[in-house]
């Protein structure tokens, strides 16, 4: 049997490209999609702390990120799926002048851990 010159090659070429691209398995994620690529589930953190003007040791215990030991992290789930919810149900909650990248954590916390209530 022949196998095509380049056969090594791709075969190569596609193990490097799945284990670029393939979510690590024992991941602890509940609401957010766990196909997430690693860069992308940084981002979105990376988000959450600056939206909220936090480090990730508000929601996280140190370099344990897995771990659901913060009550923080437990509220950060459930805003999480507020957030889905006001993106999914746009045309309903918004005007078009709200663009879709304006629904976010910021929209409410604007850089605080706790949005100041503004009662008129
Ligand atoms: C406002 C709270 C909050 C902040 C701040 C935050 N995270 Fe998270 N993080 C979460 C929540 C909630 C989850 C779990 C999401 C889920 O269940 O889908 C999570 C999950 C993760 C995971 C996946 C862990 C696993 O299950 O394998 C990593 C990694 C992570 N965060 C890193 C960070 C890093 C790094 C920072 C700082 C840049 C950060 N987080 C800041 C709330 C936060
Ligand atoms: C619709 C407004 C709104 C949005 C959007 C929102 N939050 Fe909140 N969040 C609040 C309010 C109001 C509080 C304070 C009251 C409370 O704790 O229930 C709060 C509290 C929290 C707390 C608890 C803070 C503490 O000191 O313990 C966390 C964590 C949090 N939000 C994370 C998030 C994250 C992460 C997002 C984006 C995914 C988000 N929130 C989006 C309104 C919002």
């Amino acid at each position: 049997m022949r196998t095509h010159p380049f056969a090594p090659a791709l075969l190569a070429a596609a193990l490097l490209a799945s284990s670029i691209h393939a979510a690590p398995q024992n991941r602890n994620l509940q609401v957010i999609d766990k196909n997430i690529s690693k860069d992308e589930l940084k981002k979105m953190m990376e988000g959450f702390a600056a939206q909220l003007g936090v480090k990730c040791q508000f929601c996280h215990v140190d370099e344990q990120y897995e771990k659901d030991d913060k009550k923080q992290k437990g509220d950060a789930r459930k805003m999480i799926k507020l957030v889905m919810e006001m993106k999914s149900r746009k045309p309903e909650f918004f005007k078009t002048t709200v663009k879709e990248t304006a629904i976010q954590c910021s929209m409410c916390h604007r850089g605080r851990p706790q949005p100041e209530a503004f009662v008129p």
